[in-house]
């Protein structure tokens, strides 16, 4: 038979070889190309708030991704210790993305609700003052640092750049927004929400809430925690479709 061909010529078994798994390559890599069909949308999905953007950012600053995943896998093991598995939806708006590679802490993806903030506060302080074999480090300095958020106009029009759908509202409202997510009960703050549909509103670490007060690097921080895995309401979600729009 033919096949004899490959079997006495080893360059022709690689050059078939090559082929045949290109094949398999190309059918498996080539819709990712076409990314809009790809990620199928998934309602609740929405840009990240301003205060939410800059605790993310934060976040980055400062490395959480190294010991930090923020990507669960759809194994029995990690659904019934983290909830639902993560759907590419709900990392469609990150720039970078957080999936991260390495867990020496637990993966993030669904934190928002877990704890109360000031759990999240005595964590990010002193992080055995919660969980006493931690081996965390603490992020005293975050509490004490106010946000810079002079930039955050540029920051959403970057990522509008990229693709997340954010609208001139909400960059030319970006700063009121992010000031109007840590005062609660405001006119601004009712904006927020009709921009962010279930933003949480409220001083996020400890310190007094209110018109005028500025929020601090930690404020941002725990109100993008706050915020992780809880935008989809998996209640209600069905991966066999009728959910996604
Ligand atoms: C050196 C590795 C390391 C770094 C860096 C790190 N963490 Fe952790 N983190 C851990 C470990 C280990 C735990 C588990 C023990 C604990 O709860 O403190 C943890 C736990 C947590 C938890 C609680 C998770 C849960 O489900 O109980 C949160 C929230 C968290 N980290 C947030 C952060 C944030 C935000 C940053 C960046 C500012 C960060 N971590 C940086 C190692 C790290």
């Amino acid at each position: 038979m033919n096949h004899g061909i490959f079997e006495k010529n080893s360059l022709i078994l690689l050059i078939g070889i090559l082929i045949v798994v290109s094949i398999g390559g190309i059918v498996q890599i080539a819709p990712l190309f076409m990314l809009s069909s790809t990620i199928e949308k998934v309602e609740g999905m929405r840009p990240y708030s301003p205060l939410e953007q800059a605790g993310r950012d934060i976040y980055v600053r400062e490395g959480c991704y190294n010991c930090h995943s923020q990507m669960i896998r759809s194994l029995r093991d990690e659904v019934e210790r983290y909830g639902h598995y993560s759907l590419a939806a709900e990392s469609m708006y990150d720039h970078p993305f957080q999936w991260s590679s390495k867990r020496t802490g637990p993966d993030l993806a669904r934190i928002g609700g877990k704890y109360s903030d000031a759990w999240h506060t005595d964590h990010m302080r002193h992080p055995t003052s919660v969980v006493p074999a931690s081996i965390m480090p603490g992020y005293p300095h975050l509490e004490k640092t106010p946000l810079s958020y002079a930039d955050i106009q540029d920051r959403l029009k970057t990522l509008q750049l990229v693709g997340v759908p954010y609208t001139d509202e909400m960059i030319a409202k970006a700063a009121a927004d992010l000031e109007a997510q840590v005062a609660p009960d405001t006119a601004a703050a009712k904006e927020l929400l009709a921009r962010y549909p279930k933003a949480q509103i409220r001083k996020f670490d400890g310190q007094p809430a209110g018109e005028g007060v500025k929020p601090t690097e930690l404020d941002a921080l725990i109100a993008y925690l706050q915020m992780l895995g809880t935008l989809v309401d998996f209640t209600k979600f069905d991966a066999s479709g009728p959910n996604l729009r």
